[in-house]
């Protein structure tokens, strides 16, 4: 679990991340496709070429989901139930997966704000995405 300082990190790039958080989702799962092409077999019915309207849709769709994760902080397995039961029971994504989104996360985010991207920032992050995670693969045990 996040501690309070951790929280407060968070809650502080999100700010940053929000004003770009459609850019940043969009490069988050272009990272993801190209460097793990393997992920694109969940997403057969979609055009994944770079700047579709149908990865910047999804993009933004994902980093919506991780600002109501931010903006209920304290109860993430509550703010993201739906999602976690589509993703275990309808879409069945293997769980390695998330770790790969999230790395991808990870990189896009610090790709665009360097200088706010310091080790603390970077750990605070990490653990965040990695509770997002878990309550999103948390339904398949
Ligand atoms: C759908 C979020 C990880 C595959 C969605 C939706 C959201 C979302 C918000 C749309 C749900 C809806 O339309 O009601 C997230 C978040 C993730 C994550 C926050 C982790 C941080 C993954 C991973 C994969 C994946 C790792 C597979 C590599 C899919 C697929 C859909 C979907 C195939 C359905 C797309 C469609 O047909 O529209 N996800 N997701 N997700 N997600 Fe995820």
């Amino acid at each position: 679990t996040l501690t309070q300082a951790e929280k407060a990190t968070v809650v502080t790039i999100w700010a940053k991340v929000a004003t770009q958080a459609d850019a940043i989702g969009a490069e988050s799962l272009e990272r993801l496709f190209s460097s793990y092409p393997q992920t694109k077999t969940y997403f057969p019915h979609f055009d994944l070429s770079q700047g579709s309207a149908q990865l910047r849709g999804h993009g933004s769709k994902v980093m919506n989901a991780i600002g109501e994760a931010v903006k209920h902080i304290d109860d993430i397995r509550g703010a993201l139930a739906k999602l976690s039961e589509l993703h275990a029971y309808i879409l069945r994504v293997d769980p390695v997966n998330f770790k790969l989104l999230s790395h991808c996360i990870l990189c896009s985010v610090a790709a665009r704000y360097p200088s706010d991207f310091t080790p603390e920032v970077h750990a605070a992050w990490d653990k965040f995405l990695s509770s997002v995670s878990s309550v999103l693969t948390e339904k398949y045990r």
